[in-house]
């Protein structure tokens, strides 16, 4: 199962449910030294450990705000949108699990919690997985309208469109909940609704509420309408302001679906028709008040959403693999311009070139989709274009479990030599039998 890297992890959790039990069985894919020094702080290993080497030279590089960056400009596109919204940036990727999770009332066995989803620095730092774990802090601030934009890291499989790093944006809207705070968004809702109108958008739409995607019990049900009313109309309109003129003859089509997540009450996911496709585009809903009385705010009610910013900028530029995001070579820089949205000229694809490995997983620690993964990624970094199980099986006699990976090598920018890749296959295969004690077959 593939899922879009920004949904929450109960449903982007492409393996099987991991339960807390899978902590025990999923280890560090290196052996660590006692401390490790991330972005100038020097923070202790423990067995909770798990980021990576090629993880952690990611952490500084902030492509959101590389003037001219593709991933750039759709932050300030979207911030011209909320002009009266404040923008965030610049805040640091370590958070505390408490803060990533708890804080946002994720339960205590959610699967985005385990080591194999999400990159711990130890028992008590972590990645954010999201950049609604930022949601707190900023409401605490008492701001009411906000955007905030940063890299969020998954453990995730390899291919085109599946990076560990990623990018989101989180925007939040408050209002008063009283006769006045709704005046606001009547009005607000009144004007959106006259733009849309006017505008070549056909929404398929859902109920606000439904039994199934409720109102929390401390929110008046007609204002819970009016903020979840006013959080779609916001977000149509973003989505017109972005994809409306790539679809100019067609009219854009957009459809909201129910969702789940934990600190949002009705929830929903928005889906775009692209080229014959529908995309998952972002999550959202209605605040949870505990969110808020956490924060210290009283007597207000609005909305959140969280979007992803690899997935739109590869629509809106063609940029056809997720890994020229993080590309160097002025081949791909040079052809943006800060501000504008312009379609990708691929340069010359270098040729591809594929290895497999095979091994028997040790039994009662086995080797997760995820270790492997980043294995690679550690041991060949961009070079690494996808990697797929292409077989499995349980030896009928030993009962032993058997796995084969190919591991598909291109370089975006030059043709990598045969005994490069050679090289690369054997740190490989010699990481896989020192680190997790695999038998190669
Ligand atoms: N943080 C959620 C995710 O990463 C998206 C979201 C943001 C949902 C804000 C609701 C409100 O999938």
């Amino acid at each position: 199962m593939i899922a879009p890297r920004f949904l929450p992890a109960v449903k982007s959790c492409r393996c099987a449910y991991h339960s807390f039990s899978d902590f025990s069985i999923a280890r560090a894919p290196s052996k660590y030294p006692p401390s490790l020094k991330i972005l100038g702080e020097h923070h202790l290993t423990d067995e909770f450990t798990n980021v990576t080497p090629a993880i952690l030279s990611k952490v500084d590089l902030e492509l959101h705000t590389q003037d001219g960056h593709p991933l750039s400009t759709l932050r300030s596109i979207i911030e011209s949108h909320y002009p009266d919204f404040s923008h965030h940036s610049s805040l640091s990727p370590i958070v505390s699990p408490w803060k990533n999770f708890d804080e946002l009332s994720f339960p205590w066995d959610h699967p985005g919690r385990s080591m194999t989803d999400s990159y711990y620095i130890n028992k008590s730092l972590m990645l954010r997985t999201h950049t609604s774990a930022h949601e707190i802090e900023v409401f605490r601030k008492g701001e009411d309208k906000w955007l905030l934009t940063a890299d969020v890291y998954r453990r995730d499989e390899i291919d085109a469109s599946h990076y560990p790093v990623f990018h989101q944006m989180e925007g939040a809207r408050l209002y008063s909940a009283d006769a006045s705070g709704m005046e606001e968004v009547k009005e607000d809702n009144e004007r959106l609704s006259q733009h849309l109108e006017r505008s070549n958008i056909v929404i398929e739409d859902i109920p606000h509420i439904s039994p199934t995607n409720p109102v929390q019990p401390t929110h008046d049900p007609a204002h819970s309408e009016l903020i979840a009313k006013n959080l779609k109309l916001s977000l149509n309109s973003l989505l017109l302001r972005l994809f409306g003129s790539a679809n100019s003859e067609e009219p854009l089509r957009v459809r909201w679906i129910e969702a789940y997540f934990p600190f949002t009450s009705p929830s929903f996911e928005v889906e775009v028709f692209f080229r014959g496709k529908w995309l998952e585009i972002l999550g959202c809903g209605v605040v949870i008040d505990s969110t808020l009385d956490t924060a210290n705010v009283q007597g207000k009610i609005g909305w959140a959403f969280g979007l992803g910013l690899e997935r739109i900028a590869m629509i809106l530029y063609s940029i056809p693999d997720i890994r020229l995001f993080w590309s160097t070579d002025a081949r791909f820089l040079s052809q943006f311009e800060a501000g504008k949205i312009t379609t990708f000229k691929p340069y010359s694809k270098y040729p591809s070139c594929y290895k497999d490995v095979s091994f028997w997983n040790p039994e009662g620690a086995p080797l997760h989709d995820n270790d492997f993964c980043d294995l690679v990624r550690d041991v060949a970094g961009d070079l690494v274009e996808d990697v797929k199980m292409i077989d499995s099986f349980v030896h009928p006699k030993s009962n032993r479990s058997s796995l084969c990976y190919r591991i598909n090598y291109r370089s975006m920018d030059r043709s990598l030599s045969n005994e490069e890749i050679n090289e690369l296959q054997k740190n490989v295969v010699s990481r896989l039998t020192d680190t997790f004690g695999v038998e190669i077959r």
